[in-house]
C-alpha cells in the first residue's frame, strides 16, 4: 500500500495550481442523470472519487467520454469529460457501488424526477459521523415520492404524473440534501421553495448548471431557493469552480511552513471565513489577478479559535487542517466541531509528532508547541490525512502517512504541487 514521505522543515516557494472542486464536480455528473443530450463538464479534477462516480453513472447508463487532448491552465492539467444518458437503463444504485462514496446516493434525485422511480442503497455510516438521510427522506415526500425503506434500501416512486413542486424548509442545513431537492424539484410539476437551504459555493454552482441546461432556479446563494420545474433539461457546458478546500489547505500549509506562494484559478471570496482565520494566525493573504497570494517570513503563527459552520462560516473540511496549523502557534486555540459529531480522528496522529491537543466534547484545545518532530502517522479520512501532511511538511525530520488512499480521493497531484514548491514529499509503495 502506498505511503507519502515528508522530509520537513522546508518554507514553501512558488506558484500552486489550484484544480476543480471535488464536491461541486460530483453533484453537477450526478446531473447528467436529468438528460438525455450531452453535459460536458470542464476543469474536472482526476480524483479517485471521480473515477468512482464515473463507474456508478455508467451502471445507471451514462456514456462517458473524457477529452484526449488535456486543457492546459498554466502549469495544471483539468480535464473535459462528456456525459451522455440517452437512456437510462437501471434505476438501482447498488450497495456495493454506494457503499464506497456517500455522494452517490444523490442519484436517487434525478432518477426519480427523470423515471418516477429509484432504488437506491442506504450509504451508512461513515469514519466522520453517522450521516444519516432523513433530510433527503422528508425533502422528497414533500414532492410528493413515496419513499420506503427495504433491505438496506430506499424505494422512491413518484406520484403518477411526476414529482409535484411544494414549500419545504429543511429542519438543518444540508448541502448533499439541497443538491438532491434542487434536482428533483427542477423537473417537477410547479414551484417549490426550499428554505433553510444550503448556501455553499458547489450549490449555487449546480444552480448556474442546471439553469444552463434549461431549469428556472433562483435565490442560489441565499438560504431560500425557489424552482420552476420545467418539463424536459436539455445539455450544457460548465466548467466546475475552484476547489476552495484545497485553496484553504495550501494556504494552511504555507502559514504553516512559511514562505510565499499564489494560489493560482482560484478565488478569494469562496472562502473569506478561512482566510480571515489564515490572516489573525499571522500570514499576509492577498488576491491577485489570478488567484491568492499568501506569505509568512518569519513573525510566528498566532492562536485563533474558531467554530466550524455551515457557509459562510468557517467550513468543516479545513477543520483538521487549521489544526495542524495551530499545533505549532504561540499559545493557547479553541477549535469546535459543530457539523460532524466525529470529525477528530486527526488529533491522535496530530500527537504522534508531538502536538498537545486535548478534547472535550466538540471542543478541541490546541496548545501550541515550538517543535513537531517527524513520525509515523496514519491517515483516517481525506482531510484528517491532508493535516497530517501540512504537519509533517513543518515538522523536524521524516513523516510517513499511511493509507494515502483517502488523500488520493481529493487532492489532485498533491505530491507534485508540494515538491514544485520546494517540499521534499514522495510516494513510496511497499
Ligand atoms: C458535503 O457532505 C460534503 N461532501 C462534505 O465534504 C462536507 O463536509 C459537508 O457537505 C459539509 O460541508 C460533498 O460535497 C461530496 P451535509 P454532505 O448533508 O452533503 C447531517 C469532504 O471531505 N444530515 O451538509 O454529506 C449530517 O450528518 C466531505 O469532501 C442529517 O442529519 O453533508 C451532518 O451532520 C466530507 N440528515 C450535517 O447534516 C441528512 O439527511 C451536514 O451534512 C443529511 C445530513
Amino acid at each position: 500500500m502506498d505511503r507519502i514521505r515528508i522530509i520537513g522543515g522546508n518554507p514553501l516557494n512558488g506558484i500552486i495550481p489550484i484544480s476543480g472542486a471535488k464536491n461541486a464536480a460530483l453533484p453537477l455528473m450526478i446531473a447528467s442523470l436529468l438528460t438525455s443530450d450531452t453535459l460536458t463538464l470542464e476543469n474536472v479534477p482526476h480524483l479517485a472519487d471521480v473515477e468512482q462516480l464515473m463507474r456508478i453513472l455508467g451502471n445507471h447508463g451514462v456514456d462517458i467520454a473524457v477529452n484526449g487532448r488535456r486543457e492546459s491552465q498554466g502549469e495544471t492539467y483539468s480535464r473535459t469529460i462528456h456525459f451522455t444518458c440517452r437512456t437510462v437503463v437501471d434505476t438501482t444504485a447498488p450497495y456495493d457501488l454506494v457503499s464506497k462514496m456517500r455522494a452517490s446516493f444523490w442519484v436517487i434525485g434525478p432518477l426519480l424526477a427523470r423515471e418516477g422511480q429509484a432504488r437506491v442503497s442506504l450509504p451508512g455510516g461513515c469514519a466522520i459521523g453517522t450521516r444519516p438521510v432523513d433530510l433527503f427522506i422528508e425533502g422528497l415526500t414533500a414532492l410528493g415520492a413515496e419513499m420506503e425503506i427495504d433491505g438496506g434500501y430506499i424505494n422512491a416512486k413518484a406520484p403518477k404524473g411526476g414529482l409535484v413542486g411544494t414549500r419545504y424548509t429543511f429542519p438543518k442545513v444540508s448541502v448533499g440534501a439541497t443538491h438532491v431537492m434542487m434536482m428533483a424539484a427542477a423537473l417537477a410539476r410547479g414551484t417549490t421553495v426550499i428554505g433553510n437551504a444550503a448556501r455553499e459555493p458547489e450549490v449555487v454552482d449546480l444552480a448556474n448548471c442546471l439553469n444552463a441546461m434549461g431549469a428556472k432556479i433562483s435565490g442560489h446563494g441565499t438560504s431560500t431557493i425557489t424552482i420552476e420545474g420545467v418539463t424536459s433539461l436539455s445539455g450544457a457546458r460548465h466548467r466546475v469552480l475552484p476547489d476552495r478546500i484545497e485553496t484553504g489547505t495550501y494556504a494552511m500549509a504555507v502559514a504553516m511552513t512559511g514562505g510565499d506562494v499564489t494560489l493560482e484559478g482560484t478565488n478569494a471570496h469562496l472562502l473569506d471565513t478561512a482566510l480571515e482565520a489564515i490572516r489573525r494566525a499571522g500570514a499576509e493573504v492577498t488576491e491577485t489577478a489570478s488567484g491568492i497570494r499568501v506569505v509568512r517570513n518569519g513573525g510566528g503563527i498566532k492562536p485563533v479559535d474558531v467554530v466550524t459552520d455551515p457557509y459562510p462560516g468557517f467550513p468543516t473540511d479545513l477543520q483538521a487542517q487549521f489544526m495542524g496549523l495551530m499545533t505549532r502557534s504561540s499559545g493557547v486555540s479553541h477549535i469546535t466541531e459543530t457539523i460532524f459529531e466525529n470529525r477528530f480522528m486527526h488529533v491522535q496522529e496530530l500527537a504522534r509528532l508531538g502536538a498537545r491537543i486535548s478534547l472535550s466534547g466538540q471542543t478541541a484545545k490546541i496548545e501550541g508547541v515550538q517543535k513537531l518532530r517527524g513520525a509515523p502517522v496514519m491517515a483516517t479520512d481525506l482531510r484528517a490525512s491532508v493535516s497530517l501532511v501540512i504537519a509533517g511538511l513543518a515538522a523536524e525530520g521524516e513523516t510517513t502517512v499511511s493509507r494515502v488512499y483517502h488523500l488520493d480521493r481529493g487532492f489532485e497531484r498533491l505530491e507534485e504541487k508540494l515538491t514544485n514548491c520546494g517540499a521534499t514529499v514522495e510516494r513510496v509503495s511497499d
